[in-house]
């Protein structure tokens, strides 16, 4: 089987990384490589402008800004740590890639979604993921795991509103892109979450070896 690009995305706190190292493991045990990465992060220079992004005492930066070091952040993962491990025929899993932007500043931040499209192709070169998995659950829920647990980063920190822009956001692009999006419900409990998880990679993989 060649390479499968996945990317993992839901508001702040939906329990993605949880059911990142689930996936990982239930991969591992089927003999696959598997890279496991985030965005934004994931490699030496992305990790220091993430710093820049998410520093608490940065509230003067300008929404273009924001967006602008997400793609650069992007560019440079992609090209440094996404785009090889692919080459060697590994399965990628990437916590939050272009979906983010495209609802966090692209809604959130109101620079609209055309825009942050535009930004994101050049930064990328268009790499477009087989598979999204949608962690859904409202803001309402998700933020209260996230206070219960620690004080927040620059954009966790924000109202609720915004919170619920993402959100918005987040089913407008499963509604754009039904192919590519499978949105699961992440209210429930982590055992069921990571049984829907296993059957939609299962459902992926044997689509893949019949093509
Ligand atoms: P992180 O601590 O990685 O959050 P999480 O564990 O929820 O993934 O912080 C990343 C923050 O950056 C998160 O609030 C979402 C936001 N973000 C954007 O606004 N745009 C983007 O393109 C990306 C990748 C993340």
């Amino acid at each position: 089987m060649e390479s499968l690009f996945i990317t993992v995305e839901g508001t702040d706190g939906a329990g993605k990384s949880t059911q990142i190292e689930y996936l990982k493991e239930f991969l591992q045990t089927k003999e696959f490589t598997v890279t496991i990465t985030r965005e934004p992060g994931g490699t030496r220079i992305s990790e220091k402008i993430r710093n820049i992004i998410l520093d608490k005492n940065n509230i003067e930066m300008s929404d273009r800004t924001e967006a602008l070091l997400y793609a650069a952040s992007r560019a440079q993962h992609v090209e440094e740590t996404i785009v090889p491990a692919l080459r060697r025929g590994d399965i990628v899993i990437c916590d939050r890639f272009v979906d983010s932007s495209m609802v966090y500043q692209g809604r959130g931040r109101s620079l609209g979604y055309e825009a942050v499209k535009i930004i994101n192709d050049f930064a990328t070169g268009q790499l477009e993921p087989d598979l999204t998995i949608l962690f859904d659950v409202k803001p309402e829920i998700s933020l209260k795991r996230i206070n219960a647990k620690k004080k927040g980063d620059r954009l966790e920190r924000e109202k609720l509103s915004f919170h619920q822009e993402v959100h918005n956001g987040y089913r407008d692009l499963a509604k754009m892109f039904p192919n590519r999006i499978i949105r699961i419900d992440a209210s429930r409990s982590v055992k069921q979450i990571r049984k829907d998880i296993e059957l939609i990679i299962e459902n992926l993989l044997s689509t893949k070896e019949n093509t």
